[in-house]
């Protein structure tokens, strides 16, 4: 998620354990080759953050090749091309969701990324513009038969706001299609939600979004209470999470990448306080780390 499944974040998921596989936010394929991996927030990454999986922005087959060649050297452990932002800008490029409509361009796309690496390689959807369940079918057959290993389906047409409830219903058809593991993606915020949308669309995962920003242990909730992990009940204090993503934003990105993703990060996870938005509000209008640390402290300590 742009802005947000950087390296800090996602050590914070993983230290509580349950995350099957990590993944960056949407790379642009065409910028991957000039960024510099030591100092870019969205190439900075740890040992302990694995399996990896490195989401591409991409429009034509011909950006393929010298992405690769960069993910290889960055042992990037999957590789997952995004056909599912639907942001003007992004369908501007011919990009993310814009390629649902390019069957052709996808094809070409699809067939050059299974030709240039052995990696496993996914691919992120929506459900299509409108609801057509066999354009929606056709589409996925298609990414199947050109090599894709894995597929993760938003459940929401492509102008359905995030509010909305997702259509979870409609993974089961696509997997009735296709042979390749389905993952689910969408409005899934606790275990409940989890266990009714593994049911409801018989995928054979999950992928956690704003859930996971909210509440970085849901991963190992999950893992523990439906998949039967032996993982312990996650004992979580907010305030140290909250210390400890602060922590490693300075302790990896230069200072210039911090605050931002502090901003974005508290967006969310303010949102396990019931004055949470006070929170948010007074992190949103910091001017430097020590601004907002300091009235993270405060708040904290009042619980207001
Ligand atoms: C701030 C934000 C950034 C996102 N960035 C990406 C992205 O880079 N790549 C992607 O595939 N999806 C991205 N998404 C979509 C999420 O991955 C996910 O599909 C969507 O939020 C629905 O899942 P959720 O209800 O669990 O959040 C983003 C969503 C949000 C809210």
């Amino acid at each position: 998620m742009a802005g947000l499944t950087h390296s800090a974040f996602r050590q914070i998921c993983f230290g509580f354990g349950g995350v099957g596989l990590l993944s960056t936010e949407m790379l642009s394929a065409k910028r991957l080759p000039s960024e510099n991996p030591r100092l870019s927030p969205y190439l900075i990454r740890t040992v302990s953050e694995k399996p990896l999986s490195y989401q591409l922005l991409i429009s034509t087959a011909g950006e393929m090749a010298p992405a690769i060649d960069v993910l290889h050297e960055l042992k990037a452990d999957a590789i997952d091309l995004n056909m599912g932002c639907p942001a003007p800008a992004v369908g501007k490029m011919g990009a993310g969701f814009r390629l649902m409509e390019q069957p052709d361009d996808v094809r070409r796309i699809v067939a050059e990324a299974r030709k240039r690496t052995p990696l496993p390689l996914s691919a992120k959807i929506r459900l299509g513009a409108e609801l057509d369940e066999r354009k929606l079918k056709d589409f996925c057959t298609l990414l199947e038969d050109e090599g894709i290993d894995m597929l993760s389906v938003h459940a929401r047409l492509k102008k359905e706001s995030f509010a909305r409830r997702p259509r979870w219903e409609c993974i089961a058809g696509i997997k009735d299609r296709i042979k390749i593991p389905v993952i689910v993606n969408g409005g899934i915020f606790s275990v409940q939600d989890a266990e009714q949308c593994l049911r409801t669309s018989r995928a054979d995962g999950l992928m956690l979004g704003r859930g996971a920003v909210i509440k970085p242990w849901l991963f190992a909730e999950i893992a523990r209470d439906l998949y039967g992990c032996n993982i312990a009940e996650p004992a979580v204090s907010l305030q140290t999470v909250y210390g400890n993503f602060i922590d490693l934003l300075n302790e990896l990105f230069r200072p210039e990448h911090r605050l931002g993703r502090l901003k974005e990060f508290t967006r969310y996870f303010a949102q396990n306080y019931k004055f949470g938005h006070l929170l948010a509000s007074r992190i949103q209008s910091s001017n430097s780390m020590d601004e907002a640390g300091e009235r993270a402290a405060l708040f904290f300590e009042n619980g207001t």
